[in-house]
């Protein structure tokens, strides 16, 4: 066995394995041909198991008079080999990503759709569907302005000064306020407007857009839209409105049951709110506490709209003899509408103006 002070030529840190050890591990990075490559190298003769590091761990097992030079030895080469691995590593990682750069070049003169098509808004596209229901049967389409006299959005609807539906909380007045403008919180002033300037009989429908002093929220939006309806002819009655409406809520819904219920409404006398059948319980959950319907609060019916026969205020306030003539109205919300009819539970995404909603609801498919 060798003294400690008379190394074996071949030790791991002797001059000439060191050498060899380099020399290996200098062939070895110049063949890499890919950072990959070169990181099986870096294992292999920088690795924890590589020649030097067991070298480097030999020296430590040395008589301190050898371990001074051969411990410099290992280090130096160490170091040569790190700094050439290091050398390759930047080479190759360059040529790599001067690969990549051409591999995923983008050609920007190619043509681009910069104007993708749009797609009407799913009200636009609802308040036309609902117009055309009616234009079918002869009826007409009427408009109205947005801001409105307060005598044709009020006082002519038999809504006098001290109405609360005037109150500032509902009603957004516009200055300066003796002109007695607001913008019109419903589409019945169309019913005014309408009876003062066409011949009798009417038959028309008024889509449009309203203004309410109403909180943001999923079942509110303080601008937002109504249908309108108003017929005025010889001998027209409560059992008119109800055919109409139903015929109405098939176009919308398909076999849907409705209902009417009193309520009231100065313009109109007697009046009801128009009720569909739940789409989700379909009465199923009503008197079943077990079984509550979030929908419609286990009624079994959701409120649609208010209707009823033309007050015959209204008709003298208008010019429209009411010994002769009767007449039905109705309206309805165009956004409540969609809700029932898409399942759009939230009524922010209407006025948000994402096209991503507008294409969800393409073509208003039940
Ligand atoms: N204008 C009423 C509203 O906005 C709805 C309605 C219209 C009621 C026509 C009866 C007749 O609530």
């Amino acid at each position: 066995m060798s003294a400690p002070d008379s190394p074996a030529p071949d030790s791991a840190w002797d001059d000439a394995s060191v050498e060899r050890s380099i020399a290996s591990a200098e062939a070895a990075i110049a063949a890499a041909q890919s950072t990959a490559e070169l990181k099986a190298v870096r294992l292999a003769h920088d690795g924890p198991k590589s020649a030097l590091a067991l070298a480097n761990r030999a020296v430590g097992g040395l008589a301190p008079q050898l371990r001074r030079a051969a411990g410099a030895r290992v280090g130096a080469a160490r170091h040569r080999v790190a700094t050439a691995l290091a050398e390759r590593q930047d080479q190759l990682q360059a040529v790599e990503l001067t690969a990549q750069l051409a591999a995923e070049r983008v050609d920007v003169t190619l043509p681009v759709d910069l104007a993708p098509p749009g797609q009407p808004h799913p009200i636009s596209a609802l308040m036309e569907q609902l117009g055309d229901v009616f234009v079918a049967m002869g009826w007409e389409i009427a408009e109205g302005p947005e801001l409105e006299a307060a005598w044709m959005n009020f006082d002519a609807l038999n809504m006098g000064p001290h109405h609360p539906a005037r109150a500032t909380s509902d009603t957004l007045f516009v200055d300066p306020v003796e002109h007695n403008l607001v913008m019109r919180t419903h589409t019945s002033p169309v019913q005014i407007r309408t009876m003062l300037s066409r011949p009798l009989p009417i038959y028309i429908v008024c889509p449009g857009q309203v203004y309410r002093a109403d909180e943001f929220d999923a079942t509110h939006v303080p601008v937002f839209h109504q249908i309108e309806g108003l017929v005025v002819d010889r001998g027209i009655t409560l059992g008119h409105l109800k055919g109409a409406l139903d015929h109405l809520a098939r176009a919308m819904f398909g076999q849907v049951r409705t209902r009417i219920r009193p309520s009231y409404f100065p313009f109109t006398e007697p009046s009801a709110e128009i009720d569909l059948e739940c789409f989700v319980c379909h009465g199923a959950s009503v008197d079943q506490p077990d079984a509550p319907c979030r929908t419609c609060s286990s009624e079994g019916w959701i409120e649609w709209g208010g209707c009823g026969v033309v007050n015959p205020r209204v008709l003298a306030a208008c010019g429209v003899d009411a010994e002769v003539y009767s007449g039905f109205a109705f309206g309805m919300g165009v956004e409540r509408t969609l809700m029932f009819r898409n399942a759009a539970a939230d009524m922010r995404d209407m006025v948000e103006g994402d096209i991503r909603f507008s294409r969800a609801l393409k073509g208003g498919a039940r």
